[in-house]
């Protein structure tokens, strides 16, 4: 096990987690560090405070929590949390929100150093280690500007056609409040994980699901083969496979078998035991 100070509270996690943002999400239910493309440590969605430093999660192996301080945009304080939210969603700084409590928490670790000497530039240069792809930078500026200042607008609710508003649920999309899709976990709920191709072209002479089928927590593992009906989708042209099937071609679309089982990390790996074979093109 891990032991480390969680927002104030001592806690565990198991320490088999590939990351801290696993131990996170997955254990401990902490859901506002967003996974957007883990363990790469590219997005910086699941950026947290360890030992009061910005730190990627993904990238934080779970020795480097032991003893650790780590906090999250849950331990923040109500008047904190508030001045963030509003900056935020004054400046219209979010638009899907997903990126957005990474960059609050970037936000706090600047602002915690630096306080009102925190200049645009600064905050600019560390906005670097976050990819948004719908806002862009200038409105997440105006918004950290605003809160070295000091002097954060006050997030106005909509008022209607011909006024200006803040975006719907933005105060709760900036501190990771509203759930996404990844963030949703009913009871029972399997996940699912594309076996992906070893060679972008290929043909694909044999799919045996068997290993697979036989991992502790998979429940079922699909191929072409049980896919009723028309096999192709598309835009506007119907020719993207769903599956490969046996002895197509797979043309920079790789051949799929598609594993179903309990356990949110079961894409990490276990995907991998569809055993694939393929006689590069
Ligand atoms: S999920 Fe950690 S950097 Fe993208
Ligand atoms: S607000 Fe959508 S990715 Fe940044």
């Amino acid at each position: 096990m891990t032991a480390f100070e969680l927002n104030g509270e001592l806690v565990q996690a198991s320490a088999d987690h590939p990351h801290l943002l696993a131990a996170l999400r997955d254990e401990l239910g902490v859901l506002s560090p967003k996974d957007g493309c883990s363990p790469s440590g590219q997005c910086g969605c699941c950026t947290v405070l360890l030992d009061g430093k910005a730190r990627i999660a993904c990238q934080t192996a779970m020795d480097k929590a032991e003893g650790a301080t780590v906090t999250t945009l849950e331990g923040l304080d109500g008047a904190e949390r508030d001045r963030y939210a509003s900056a935020f969603a004054a400046h219209g700084a979010l638009q899907c929100g997903f990126c957005t409590p990474g960059i609050v928490m970037r936000a706090k670790a600047l602002l915690d150093k630096k306080g009102d000497a925190l200049t645009r530039d600064d905050a600019s240069r560390h906005l670097g280690a976050h990819l948004c792809r719908c806002t862009g930078y200038v409105k997440i500026l105006d918004a950290v500007e605003s809160l070295a200042s000091g002097e954060v607008p006050v997030a106005l609710p909509l008022g209607g056609l011909g006024t200006s508003g803040t975006k719907y649920e933005a105060c709760e999309l900036s501190l990771g409040d509203r759930p996404f899709i990844d963030d949703l976990a009913p009871k029972g709920m399997l996940h699912g994980a594309l076996r992906l191709a070893d060679h972008a072209r290929a043909d694909v002479v044999r799919i045996d699901t068997s290993a697979a089928a036989a991992v502790d927590g998979v429940e079922a593992v699909f191929t072409a083969a049980d896919v009723p009906g028309e096999l192709r989708v598309g835009l506007i042209h119907v020719d993207w496979p769903v599956f490969i099937l046996r002895a197509a071609r797979a043309v920079q679309r790789p051949g799929r078998g598609r594993g179903v089982g309990r356990g949110r990390r079961l894409g990490t790996g276990r995907q991998r035991a569809v055993g694939l074979r393929l006689r590069p093109g």
